[in-house]
């Protein structure tokens, strides 16, 4: 893939509309009654797009945090997601009114399949036809997918004929899903990244393989040529990449420092030094076989 040393601000859908190359994530199991608190201090550094899923329990969060900041609708980005016990035609339309309403929107920005479910593959697809009409409605301005393999995506596009506009997958310097970001560009899909910043790394690794991609001695010695810290050099790596990135944080100060992006760049060399972290080991759930048990909590609806 050739690299370059500009990094847009906006990424172009393949609708036309247009988003915003990072936003907020909002993922907070342990304190979810911060997040408010993060969206407001997020939009007031210059955040405009966050994102959410009915699986994280803090769409209700996010809505109070975009109240509080005063924000004019029209210049915000929400990204919401379904979760896949709710998937079939009227059990998505119905899930789509509750996320709009815990969120206090009248309409949405991008609505999100959260995961493939391979097991039972008509029910996802019955879920992309209620999202395509939910789109057709306006009641969402763009639609797409997470989690999505290869795969996936052909069957979901040859079922249906409409393509998504984003594919949200976990990648972040140890996982760099190379091949599936140029699918997803093959096929004019914007690659949005979970976990950017390795976080799942940390999170699902057993203890003796734990290792944290913001540790990387690399990422430490392009910090300190840049003037930035790991986690800059990586948010800028992705979005250097032209990718779209939504790193998760609750503290005020890191919410800063990681849309401070635009100020430096990486050089071929530098990007291709952080290009080969990649272990090619994922470390969230493996969507070739996720279903509702993968997963240790169950959605209320
Ligand atoms: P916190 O919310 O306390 O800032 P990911 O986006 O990869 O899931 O990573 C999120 C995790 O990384 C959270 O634990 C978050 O903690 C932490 N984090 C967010 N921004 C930074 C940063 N700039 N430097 C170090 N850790 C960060």
């Amino acid at each position: 893939m050739t690299t370059t040393t500009t990094a847009p601000t906006e990424l172009t859908l393949n609708n036309g509309v247009k988003m915003p190359a990072i936003g907020l994530g909002t993922m907070d199991r342990k304190s979810p009654e911060r997040i408010p608190d993060a969206v407001a201090t997020a939009i007031a550094k210059g955040y405009r797009m966050i994102d959410t899923a009915a699986s994280y329990r803090t769409e209700r969060q996010v809505g109070e945090g975009i109240d509080r900041s005063g924000i004019p609708r029209a210049e915000m980005f929400i990204i919401t997601k379904l979760w896949l016990t709710q998937y079939g035609y009227d059990h998505t339309l119905r899930a789509f009114d509750a996320s709009l309403r815990k969120l206090r929107l009248d309409y949405l920005d991008l609505y999100l399949l959260h995961w493939p479910v391979p097991s039972d593959f008509p029910a996802t697809l019955e879920s992309w036809r209620a999202l395509k009409t939910l789109l057709d409605e306006g009641r969402t301005r763009a639609i797409g997918v997470a989690n999505f393999g290869a795969n996936h995506l052909k069957t979901l596009i040859e079922h249906s004929g409409v393509t998504p506009a984003v594919n949200q997958i976990e990648l972040h310097p140890f996982f760099n899903q190379r091949a599936l970001r140029q699918t997803n560009a093959r096929l004019g899909i914007v690659t949005q990244s979970w976990s950017p910043l390795g976080n799942s790394v940390r999170m699902f690794s057993a203890p003796e393989e734990l290792k944290d991609p913001l540790a990387s001695p690399t990422l430490a010695d392009l910090a300190r040529k840049h003037g930035k810290t790991p986690a800059q050099i990586v948010l800028r790596w992705q979005v250097q990449h032209g990718l779209s990135t939504i790193p998760k944080s609750i503290n005020p100060e890191r919410i800063a420092e990681n849309i401070n992006l635009f100020d430096f760049a990486l050089t071929d060399d530098e990007m291709a030094a952080v290009d080969a972290l990649d272990t090619g080991k994922r470390s969230g759930p493996d969507p070739g076989v996720v279903h509702a048990h993968t997963f240790a909590f169950k959605l209320e609806d």
